[in-house]
């Protein structure tokens, strides 16, 4: 019997390094990527509907410090446009579901901070309109699925830790050596995606540097991961950041005189995360920090998805 009601933590992502190589005949960019789920979610419900896919958005407070400009709530948009509600019409309409599904979602990833908040709201509006109607489709069809939505889709149902390739889409799992804490700070000022991968062929950023960088990140697949390890890949980003680059430098060096180490840009940005030591209290660092930024505290997660089911 399907399920009345299906309930999914999404999770987000932090990039631990991210290299960016030439951009590709299909405008895309060649990635190495090292991506780790983590635990700060949104949650998505769905419920049966005789037809239609419908959305609600609630937003709700998760900075341990700290708040995020109202601003950034706008940046969710609530109708078609949500990627959330577009991945619940491609499932039904590729696995041949006619009913539909009132979502309700609440958001608590930073929108537009490189979290992938929008791919793991796309990625469990599939998975749960899958659960809803009781269709199964294999692991690789629902990757393909995810890759048609967004680069950064494909993971967010894939989860834990693994290496993206291609556009990101292409994912090898990687072995984490020990799980850990990072600390997420999210700055007022917020980064165009398009607009970064446009800066880096400027650059001819990917020509210089890709081989050395590719060659290192296929070299992770072969150790248990050590999160301070991956993220010495850097992340390709931090460097066409213009007129906010100065801003996250800042931001690193709080974060450093706060108790994080190793801070990086995650995604194409604008958040920065830090590691935490295993022996350092998140209290005090979120005390120690300087600056007005939303600060979050997270764990490394096995997984990206949680669905329940509701009879
Ligand atoms: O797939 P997603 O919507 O996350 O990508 C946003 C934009 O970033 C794309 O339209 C493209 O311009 C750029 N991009 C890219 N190479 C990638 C991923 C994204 O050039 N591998």
């Amino acid at each position: 019997m399907s399920p009345r009601r299906v309930r999914v933590e999404a999770r987000a992502k932090l990039n631990l390094g991210l290299a960016v190589g030439p951009r590709r005949p299909d405008g895309f960019h060649e990635l190495a990527t090292v991506f780790q789920s983590v635990s700060l979610a949104d949650t998505l419900t769905a419920e049966r509907r005789a037809r239609g896919f419908s959305l609600e958005v609630r937003h709700e407070r998760a900075a341990d410090r700290g708040a995020l400009p109202r601003g950034a709530r706008a940046t969710v948009p609530a109708g078609g446009a949500n990627l959330a509600l577009r991945a619940a019409r491609l499932a039904a309409d590729r696995a041949g579901i006619r009913g539909g599904a009132h979502l309700r979602l609440v958001k608590r990833i930073p929108a537009r901070a490189g979290m992938g908040g929008g791919s793991a709201d796309a990625a469990a509006a599939l998975s749960a309109v899958l659960a809803l109607y009781g269709v199964r489709v294999p692991r690789s069809g629902r990757l393909a699925l995810g890759a048609e939505l967004g680069a950064d889709v494909p993971f967010a149902l894939f989860g834990g830790t693994a290496l993206g390739l291609g556009r990101g889409e292409r994912l090898e799992p990687l072995r984490l050596a020990r799980p850990f804490r990072a600390v997420v700070a999210v700055p007022r000022w917020t980064v165009s995606t398009p607009e970064a991968f446009r800066r880096l062929d400027r650059l001819k950023y990917g020509l210089t540097r890709w081989p050395a960088k590719l060659r290192f990140a296929k070299a992770l697949g072969r150790m248990a991961l050590e999160p301070r390890y991956a993220t010495r890949l850097g992340n390709a980003f931090e460097a066409v950041l213009g007129r906010r680059r100065q801003d996250f430098i800042d931001l690193c060096a709080r974060l450093r005189e706060a108790g994080v180490e190793a801070p990086r840009l995650t995604g194409s940005g604008s958040a920065v995360f830090g590691l935490l030591g295993p022996r350092v209290p998140a209290r005090v660092v979120l005390d120690r920090f300087a600056g007005g930024e939303a600060l979050f505290v997270v764990r490394s997660a096995r997984r990206g998805l949680s669905i329940g089911t509701q009879l």
